[in-house]
């Protein structure tokens, strides 16, 4: 039960002391005695008192991107996401993968199935997304933590970074990174879902992402980007998990899925932009 968290027990961090993380009898265990229960589950929850919990997906949110995952634009997009980890990693005996904001764990779990030894670590602020994540592999740790403060993660131990849609802090994906490993980002472009943002007057797309990205990620120099985009004729149930999903989730209520059941299915574009980072 505890498989995933074990395998990467030496990557683990403690969130107090940055002590080395071993995982025995259902707990975490620091080097200077913090100790952390592991769910029931299989997560375990490393926020600390100082951290202020914002945007943390609810349960709603969860199990809606858990139906969107499903449609073959984001099956393809992981199928996509893992072979670039494929490539990336040739050579490397226990490729680790590092998924900031991972949410159920998605990304990391098509990739560690593709990537041959591969163990991963999904961190999310929300531990309804951390409790999904433990089901999804035992080659994925749900962990729950944030990515604004330091990550529960050993310096120098990732072979990829794998950012989708999340926040994104730099200065950690660094001190994670081993030399030459590589940050993975995805971000919707502008034209992501339009017409379903345009029909139902949603958050729209922050216009500048792609340039605030090359500004903010100082060390790094692009290797490759790419855009992965597909028209999908979504039902009003579709529409309406995808809407949970994104950051229009937060504002919609479940009387709200009413509205959605009887809307007739529209054609929607999804776009987004990967691009592959190394530090120079
Ligand atoms: C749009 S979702 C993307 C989730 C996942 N990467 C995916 O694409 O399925 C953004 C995720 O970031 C998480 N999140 C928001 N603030 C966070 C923080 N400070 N630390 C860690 N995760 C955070 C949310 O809980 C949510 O799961
Ligand atoms: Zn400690």
């Amino acid at each position: 039960m505890f498989k995933a968290l074990s395998a990467v027990q030496d990557v683990l961090r403690c969130p107090h002391c940055f002590e080395s993380i071993e995982i025995e009898d259902g707990i975490a265990k620091c080097d200077a005695g913090h100790s952390f229960d592991i769910a029931r589950q299989g997560y375990v929850n490393f926020l600390t008192n100082q951290t202020f919990i914002k945007n943390a997906d609810t349960a709603a949110m969860v199990d809606a991107r858990l139906k969107m995952h499903t449609r073959p634009f984001f099956q393809d997009l992981a199928l996509q996401l893992a072979d670039i980890c494929d490539g990336l990693c040739r050579g490397v005996s226990q490729p680790i993968i590092v998924e900031p904001g991972g949410g159920t764990g998605f990304y990391a779990h098509v990739v560690s199935q593709t990537v041959s030894n591969a163990l991963a670590v999904s961190f999310d602020i929300s531990v309804q997304a951390a409790k999904v994540c433990a089901r999804q592999s035992d080659r994925v740790a749900a962990v729950v933590a944030d990515v604004w403060q330091q990550w529960p993660i050993a310096d120098d131990s990732a072979d990829v970074v794998l950012s989708v849609f999340s926040p994104r802090n730099f200065v950690e994906t660094e001190r994670v990174l081993k030399a030459d490993a590589v940050l993975i980002v995805v971000t919707p472009e502008e034209n992501h879902l339009v017409e379903l943002r345009n029909r139902f007057n949603a958050l729209s797309i922050q216009r500048d992402k792609s340039e605030s990205i090359s500004s903010a990620l100082g060390n790094f120099t692009k290797i490759e980007q790419m855009s992965h985009q597909s028209i999908e004729l979504l039902d009003g149930l579709a529409m309406y998990d995808t809407l949970l999903s994104g950051p229009n989730g937060h504002h919609i209520e479940a009387k709200d899925v009413q509205v959605f059941t009887h809307a007739e299915p529209i054609e929607v574009t999804h776009s987004v932009n990967i691009s592959v980072w190394k530090v120079v």
